[in-house]
């Protein structure tokens, strides 16, 4: 008899299911794990192991590079042992690869394309730390869409993105890549990420990857990759939850992390990637190992070989192997010899395929590699656009004395200084993608296209980013002396955060506070500009400069946006998504910490403190200030007994009583008084970001249900515990109104 082809196969196995006949309509999941069968059914062993092998191949992309695919590749697609390429980008040369796939491989079976799209492909938004200080799920989430619809259009269909590690460490330089140190915002925007990103799954959408699953953000000392230690307790009520928010908003798949948690090292921890994720969680999609961290098994000491790692980690749950050859490699003998079972392999690849449905490859395997599109979609006005009221959105006015900014359109003269004044690459920051210099809006630039000639702008660099010179020290200081006021822009370089990229120091590099102290003998005001991916401890600039505006690596807008914020076109709102420490002595610095026995008194020497520091952060979680300034008031809780069935509504009166709109950020948090397990001395779990004209006043309302108040209790349920609770209403943790209440049973 012919054999029949596997779409044939495909088709008949669909009709078998109801398709057309008067059988029962399967619901839309049982076609799709009908369709998923139909297609496992025709595989063999080896065409499984391929689907679940993920190997990198980097072009450069842009309309002039050469689409040319190496021989080894070819041959691993043909003979269907790659189910998916990171960092192959470009509509017509993942046009090129998918093409081998689809016709020249015996089962025909599409690939699939990851790559690391962040903050933006080509046209940068903000960094991750900076999307969150907007304090806007809205917004981040209409970010993740237009970074989407530019890779989509590029040939990618998937993002290893959000990045949703808690973070309480910034010496650890992937704190850039997430959204600070607490759960319940970090949990909002991994939730809005993944919405921006997946939507509806057409092709302008990519799938979303929550990363990296778990614990990463802990890494002792915060040096990358380090050993994780935490309790069980602790990693669920803290590092858990953005994963959990992630899942929940239809992620489609998970990264494994490279660290070890407790001895065990998340990929290849069954417990972290089946028993929490697929059975508690219940989790659909795949879960990808990061680059080479099944391999990293052997160097963590818990795995022989690469074979014994390959066998821990399918075994765990870790479906596709990036990298580390382990699965392509000895699987099908771990399979002969009794150590896998091939229902777990199968199960890895069913997950897989599923989301190569719903991705529509099966359909159309081409669908995301259309050159018109990629031509018509990528760096537009409305991306630009976009990006540019992100980077507006997303700034954070640290220190504003004597109302100095915004700038005056009066000035004669402005001093734009720095090493950040006039940089084209750093404003993208870390992680990238195809983000190019050439399309970044300078400070200067920005500054003089804002002024259109109207104010004179001069511009000195004044010391590198990171080195001892002073020599451009005089012609600052020259320039400062002729100006009305200096716009120093100082910071970081974008690769002094991401991965890899931990510093022992978290002041500012090189001689640029040397700088700043030569330009403030001139006696002139300073406004400085920070770009940074972490936060920074900046005492001497905090006390001597006249104002601070945290602007993170803000994309390829930069310029234009921090020209309009220091102007005042736009009124900063931004708050800090992460405490900012004095010193790095001080880090761990968080504000949902534990009381202690002995909690901080400075007049007591017996207390928890450090003897030569303040107890408090220099800028704690939540701060941001405005040009305009609000009050809170009346402040009120509808009860202060709350049940299980009911609620209690917690309203306060927010009014602007200065001389600009402006936004403010109301924020709530909880204080549970005693518990059968000590409990943080605050938790957010609300805020409002909320528009006011000059003068008007607006009531905001936040509601508290039993279910906010639930933590993991000393018998390790999920439950909240009757008694006494504190609300504090505030524009930050540190500054914040307090009632008591009460849940009762
Ligand atoms: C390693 C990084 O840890 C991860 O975040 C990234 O997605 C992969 N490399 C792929 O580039």
């Amino acid at each position: 008899m012919k054999k029949l082809t596997p779409y044939l196969l495909i088709f008949l196995t669909l009709f078998w299911f109801g398709f057309g006949s008067d059988k029962p309509q399967l619901t839309p999941e049982e076609l799709l794990s009908a369709r998923v069968d139909s297609v496992l059914s025709l595989m063999s062993l080896d065409e499984k192991i391929g689907q679940l092998n993920q190997l990198s191949y980097g072009i450069g992309w842009g309309p002039t590079v050469k689409v040319s695919v190496p021989n080894e590749y070819k041959e691993l697609i043909k003979e269907g042992k790659i189910g998916s390429f990171l960092n192959a980008i470009g509509a017509e040369f993942t046009y090129e690869l998918q093409k081998i796939a689809v016709n020249e491989s015996r089962l025909k079976i599409p690939l699939i394309f990851g790559l690391d799209v962040i903050h933006g492909f080509k046209t940068i938004f903000p960094v991750p730390l900076g999307e969150a200080a907007t304090w806007q799920p809205e917004i981040i989430e209409m970010s993740a869409h237009y970074q989407a619809l530019e890779a989509a259009s590029a040939g990618i269909h998937w993002t290893f993105s959000p990045m949703v590690d808690i973070a309480r460490d910034p010496r650890w330089g992937r704190i850039m890549e997430g959204s600070g140190e607490d759960p319940y915002l970090g949990s909002l925007m991994a939730a809005a990420r993944v919405r921006g990103y997946q939507e509806n799954l057409s092709n302008l959408n990519i799938i979303a990857c929550a990363k990296h699953y778990a614990g990463y953000g802990g890494a002792e000392g915060g040096r990358d990759y380090n050993t994780v230690d935490f309790s069980e307790r602790t990693f669920r009520d803290v590092y858990l939850p953005p994963f959990k928010a992630a899942v929940d908003a239809g992620a489609h798949t998970i990264m494994a992390s490279f660290n070890e948690i407790g001895g065990i090292p998340s990929s290849g921890s069954k417990r972290l990637l089946t028993d929490i994720l697929r059975d508690e969680w219940g989790f659909k999609g795949f879960v990808v190992s990061d680059w080479n961290s099944i391999g990293e098994l052997i160097n963590h000491g818990f795995a022989s070989d690469l074979k014994h790692a390959g066998q821990i980690s399918l075994n765990a749950g870790l479906d596709m192997d990036m990298e580390s050859r382990s699965y392509i490699t000895h699987l099908k003998e771990l399979e002969d010899e009794g150590k896998v079972d091939e229902d777990l392999i199968d199960e890895s690849v069913k997950r897989i395929l599923r989301v190569k449905f719903m991705l529509g490859l099966f359909d159309d395997p081409y669908r995301y590699c259309q050159k018109e599109r990629e031509q018509k979609n990528i760096m537009t006005d409305e991306v630009r656009i976009a990006a540019l009221e992100v980077a507006k959105r997303s700034m954070v006015l640290l220190k504003n004395e004597k109302n100095i900014l915004p700038l005056k359109k009066t000035y004669k003269r402005i001093g734009v200084i720095g090493p950040l004044a006039n940089s084209k690459t750093h404003p993208l920051g870390g992680w990238s993608a195809m983000g190019d210099s050439v399309d970044v809006t300078t400070v200067l630039e920005g500054l003089k296209n804002y002024v259109d000639k109207k104010i004179d702008i001069a511009y000195a660099e004044g010391c590198k980013i990171d080195d001892n010179s002073t020599a451009g020290f005089k012609n600052a200081v020259n320039i400062a002396k002729k100006s009305d006021v200096v716009v120093l822009c100082l910071g970081e370089s974008r690769d002094m955060s991401g991965e890899a990229c931990s510093r022992s120091s978290l002041d500012l590099p090189g001689v640029q506070e040397a700088l700043a102290k030569e330009l403030k003998k001139t006696g002139k005001p300073i406004v400085v500009v920070l770009m940074n991916g972490r936060p920074l401890s900046i005492p001497w600039l905090n006390d001597n400069a006249n104002a601070i505006l945290e602007a993170w690596f803000s994309g390829v807008t930069a310029g234009e946006a921090i020209a309009k914020v220091l102007f005042g076109d736009y009124n900063p709102g931004g708050k800090l998504p992460v405490t900012f420490p004095r010193t790095v002595g001080q880090v761990p610095i968080y504000y949902n910490h534990k009381n202690t026995g002995r909690s901080g008194d400075l007049k007591n020497h017996y207390t928890s403190k450090y003897l030569d520091l303040p107890l408090t952060p220099l800028y704690p979680f939540g701060y941001g200030l405005s040009y305009t300034t609000f009050s809170l008031n009346d402040f009120n809780l509808s009860s202060g007994n709350l049940t299980e069935e009911d609620s209690i509504i917690v309203s306060v009166k927010v009014k602007n009583t200065g001389n600009y709109d402006g936004e403010e950020v109301v924020q709530l948090y909880i204080q549970d008084l005693v518990g059968s397990v000590t409990r943080p001395v605050k938790e957010l779990k609300g805020f409002k970001k909320v528009m006011l004209k000059r003068g008007e006043e607006k009531s905001v309302q936040f509601t508290i249900h039993e279910k906010d108040l639930r933590f993991t209790t000393a018998d390790m349920k999920f439950k909240s515990e009757p008694g006494k609770f504190k609300a504090f209403v505030g524009a930050n943790s540190a500054d914040a109104l307090e009632k008591e209440f009460e849940l009762v049973e």
